[in-house]
């Protein structure tokens, strides 16, 4: 992997309120960060989540998705010209070709709210608390060309108690997400 003053050049791809960009910002800005994030790229120019960009001053790119070709072949050519060696979706809500996904040669990380292979897909706290589970989670793992598929890196479980509503859930499991990323990155790039 070709390094940047020593760190990991990063792109966040993100499509919403970016509250795990926030969190990889916070992490990339400690001392000990093993990665710089260097592009946040969005198919959405509303995203809030642009913000925490902005405000800590990274390139951040808007490409318009009209169709999946056109919006992957632009963002390779900007990973490429960004030195880019890590991708971390954080809240992209579209899906990656399998074209895409061998064509960067770099590792691709998602973050998703459950405990993979469990609730693939949406909804997934919902389906959870139907499903009378014990336990939900968050879990961040390696993208292949199947949704939500690819090999685990890091995942942490929170119990579901029974006052538990998907919005409370959401909550418990969005904080485990925001500690996870960063420890998954650095399981990752340390290969511990
Ligand atoms: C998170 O729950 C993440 O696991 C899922 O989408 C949500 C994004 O939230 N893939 P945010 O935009 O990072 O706040």
């Amino acid at each position: 992997m070709e390094k940047s003053f020593g760190k990991t050049n990063t792109a966040v791809f993100i499509s919403g309120r970016g509250s795990n960009l926030s969190s990889l910002i916070k992490y990339s800005k400690t001392k000990k960060s093993l990665i710089r994030i260097a592009l946040v790229i969005t198919d959405n120019s509303d995203a809030k989540g642009l913000e925490y960009a902005k405000k800590s001053k990274i390139n951040n790119i808007f490409i318009k998705y009209s169709d999946r070709e056109s919006f992957e072949n632009r963002a390779l050519k900007l990973l490429k010209k960004n030195n880019i060696d890590l991708i971390c979706l954080a809240g992209f809500m579209k899906i990656l070709s399998r074209k895409f996904i061998t064509n960067v040669y770099i590792p691709i990380l998602n973050i998703h709210p459950s405990l993979l292979p469990k609730y693939r897909g949406l909804n997934t706290h919902n389906r959870a608390i139907l499903n009378k589970e014990k336990y939900s989670g968050a879990t961040v793992h390696i993208v292949n060309d199947k949704l939500d598929s690819g090999k685990i890196i890091l995942q942490e479980k929170v119990k579901i108690l029974k006052s538990d509503s998907v919005n409370s859930l959401k909550k418990k499991v969005l904080k485990i997400e925001h500690k996870i990323y960063p420890k998954a990155i650095i399981k990752l790039l340390t290969n511990y």
